[in-house]
């Protein structure tokens, strides 16, 4: 990301300095749950809060949240340390009381490091530190998936301070359980990786992690089971040089950045999955079958081009950082529109096939990430990043809110509604699928492969 000086847009701003209430509307279909003016974070006593303001360990300014994730009553939330004055960069909220009762909205509430504070300091040792987070994941073997890209630093002032290393914790002990450093040829001199989705298979060890090297622009898998990782290299993964511009509030171009939103879709008849996978400056998903991801050997062979399909390019203002499936819908951030969007897996990915299930142009702005739990409650952070990174944040505004809603309710009458009749069966055509057909020479999207495999009737995904 490059930064430029640009004119802040006039924002709504509160007449006081501590915001007691949001005056900027949710977007409807979602509830407020938490907003924040500025960060502020959990210490144990006022008079460390006042030592760390005063060292400049902690500046408040300095910290945009990004990622979240939601298990059981923890909110968790990261903040990356791209400037000095970020005490801790893996944090969660509480979702309920000490009675097990849902909280109502609350303003400003101070973030918890996790596990604890001591993880949370920079550099070594680096297999128990966390430098920068920017997306966990929690699985349903109970597990939080979190990786640390060792950076401190933003574009030209980046410090690798630690390898990047993924860190495993047990939710229900909140002690972590396994630490593994990625390989050197993981990575290239270019690489700068955020994301990543947890595969768990038919088993808690049967699992993979696919990373997405957004700069590097490379797919990087990594088997528990082997303890081992391995790394595509794909021409799908760079960004469409003409997708690079945006008007989020003030204009730039994000150029160079790749593959980022990836989500998998539900088990397929053939035990596979498929990954979907999305470069950030791109209007489009691409997509490759799990087993190609999970075979070393094919990653060895560089033999896989074919292996790895796409989607019609939807056009402009369909620019995504996150994806979600639940009950064969796909919930995407439509960062260019404050919106959320939607589209059902059976139809064709077309924009016709998409619409927008909500927006709001003061609360929505830069939904960074979305995550759905498994009783189907999305959540969806907002944090005005555009603003941060090329101009400046006004801190008697709220700036940073989380909202959570229903999410069969939220696409419900829509295109994407997953309760109306089923389409009728899409048919492979040169246009709609774009799978290379060595027999035929032709690129078109077999059946057996298609996540369109997903059955028309609302699934149950692992209850
Ligand atoms: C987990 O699943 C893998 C892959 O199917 C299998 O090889 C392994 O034996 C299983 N482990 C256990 C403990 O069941």
């Amino acid at each position: 990301m490059r930064r430029f000086v640009i004119p802040i847009l006039a924002c709504l701003s509160v007449a006081s300095g501590q915001a007691v209430s949001d005056p900027a509307p949710p977007p409807p279909g979602l509830t407020e749950r938490f907003f924040w003016n500025q960060l502020d974070y959990a210490y144990p006593t006022p008079q460390m809060r006042a030592a760390a303001l005063n060292s400049q360990e902690f500046v408040p300014k300095n910290n945009l949240p990004v990622g979240i994730e939601v298990w059981n009553n923890k909110l968790f939330i990261s903040v990356p340390r791209w400037d000095k004055g970020v005490p801790s960069t893996l944090n969660f909220v509480p979702l309920e009381d000490e009675y097990g009762h849902p909280l109502p909205p609350i303003s400003n509430a101070p973030l918890i490091p996790y596990p604890d504070w001591e993880t949370n300091q920079m550099g070594a040792p680096c297999k128990n530190r966390l430098n920068t987070v920017y997306r966990m994941r929690a699985d349903e073997c109970g597990r939080l998936w979190v990786l640390d890209s060792g950076t401190i630093g933003i574009g030209d002032t980046t410090q690798q301070v630690c390898p990047y290393g993924l860190h495993v914790y047990d939710l229900n002990t909140n002690q972590q359980i396994h630490y593994y450093q990625l390989q050197a040829s993981d990575t290239n001199k270019d690489s700068f990786i955020a994301n990543i989705v947890v595969d768990v298979g038919g088993n808690c060890s049967d699992t993979h992690v696919y990373a997405s090297d957004e700069l590097g622009y490379g797919l990087i898998v990594y088997s528990l089971d082997k303890d081992f990782s391995w790394r595509f290299d794909h021409q799908y993964f760079h960004p469409d040089p003409v997708a690079g511009d945006y008007n989020i509030g003030l204009n730039y171009q994000w150029s160079e950045e790749g593959i980022f939103a990836m989500e998998l879709t539900p088990v397929q008849p053939d035990g596979s999955k498929t990954l979907l996978f999305h470069p950030l400056s791109s209007y489009r998903n691409f997509f490759v079958s799990t087993n190609i991801l999970k075979d070393q050997s094919k990653a060895i062979s560089k033999n896989y081009f074919h292996d790895f399909s796409y989607f019609p390019d939807l056009g402009p203002n369909f620019h995504i950082t996150t994806q979600v499936i639940h009950n064969g819908v796909l919930y995407k951030n439509l960062i260019d529109q404050n919106a959320l969007g939607c589209w059902r897996l059976d139809k064709d990915y077309t924009p016709a096939n998409h619409a927008i299930i909500t927006k709001e142009d003061t609360s929505f702005i830069y939904p960074s990430d979305l995550r759905i739990t498994k009783t189907g409650t999305l959540w969806a952070i907002t944090d005005r990043m555009p603003i941060h990174l090329m101009a400046t944040l006004d801190f008697k505004d709220i700036n940073f809110r989380i909202f959570s809603g229903d999410a069969n309710q939220l696409v419900a009458g829509t295109i994407c509604d997953p309760y109306l009749q089923a389409p009728p069966k899409p048919q492979p055509s040169a246009y709609n699928y774009h799978r290379y057909d060595p027999e035929y020479k032709t690129n078109y999207y077999p059946e057996s492969v298609s996540p369109y495999r997903t059955p028309l009737k609302p699934v149950k995904e692992y209850d």
